[in-house]
């Protein structure tokens, strides 16, 4: 499959260009740094630079599914979480929609069923997260929907917990942990309509995801 990631330059999206350059697959990084391009290249990965506030030109042609993990990140404030995260991911719906890319996995978070819910001052994130993945399901694209817990940098131990629609519980997750599920939603067209939550557990990964179809 010739993927593109969305997010590829760190975090959980550069967990996932190893994770899918791993299993075989064409994996094209989105970056927005060409000093970014190296490191990518090196990873057995296509750079292409696009900007989600910005140019996308050339980004989506040609692949066979998406996966976004980017993201305006918590030291930024609630104008970039809008437009980044929120009208970010919109514009990728509509590029998909444009290049006839129908597979798409959106790295979402765990409290997003429920935005009210969470702490005061993640509101505004989880009300971003809330109305994407709506206005995902309502694009008809191909989607799957992962809502990890908080993200760690510990080692993978390819074993989770996973709840639908979300976990009540708070929890966290290693990155690397969750770009093999996101890498094993790509593979996995009876997952194809799934929203779910995912913290670190005991079952296996793709134990886990089976007991979802
Ligand atoms: N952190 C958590 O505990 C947590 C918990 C649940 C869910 N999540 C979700 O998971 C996502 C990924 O988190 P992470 O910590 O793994 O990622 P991260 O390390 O914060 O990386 C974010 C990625 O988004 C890219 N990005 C930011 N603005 C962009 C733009 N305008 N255009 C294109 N790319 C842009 C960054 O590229 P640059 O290198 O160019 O900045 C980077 O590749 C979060 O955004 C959030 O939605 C996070």
């Amino acid at each position: 499959m010739h993927v593109l990631v969305i997010g590829a330059s760190k975090g959980t999206g550069r967990a996932l260009v190893d994770e899918l350059v791993t299993r075989g697959h064409r994996v094209r990084g989105m970056i927005r740094d060409p000093e970014q391009a190296t490191d990518l290249a090196e990873a057995g990965a296509e750079p292409v630079h696009g900007d989600l506030e910005g140019d996308l030109d050339g980004v989506f042609e040609g692949v066979d599914a998406v996966a976004f993990c980017a993201g305006s990140g918590s030291a930024t404030g609630a104008d970039a979480t809008l437009r980044v995260d929120l009208h970010g991911a919109v514009r990728s719906f509509d590029a998909c929609l444009e290049h006839g890319v129908r597979r798409y996995v959106l790295l979402s978070s765990n409290r997003a069923e429920d935005p009210l819910a969470g702490p005061e001052e993640m509101r505004h994130y989880l009300a971003a997260m809330h109305a994407r993945e709506r206005l995902l399901w309502a694009s008809g694209l191909d989607a799957t929907v992962v809502r990890p817990g908080r993200l760690t940098y510990d080692a993978p131990t390819g074993r989770i917990r996973v709840g639908v629609p979300q976990i009540p519980d708070r929890g966290e997750i290693p990155r690397a942990d969750v770009a093999a599920v996101l890498a094993s939603c790509l593979e996995r067209d009876d997952l194809v309509g799934a929203v779910f939550g995912v913290l670190a557990g005991e079952e296996p990964i793709e134990d886990a995801l089976a007991s979802l179809t």
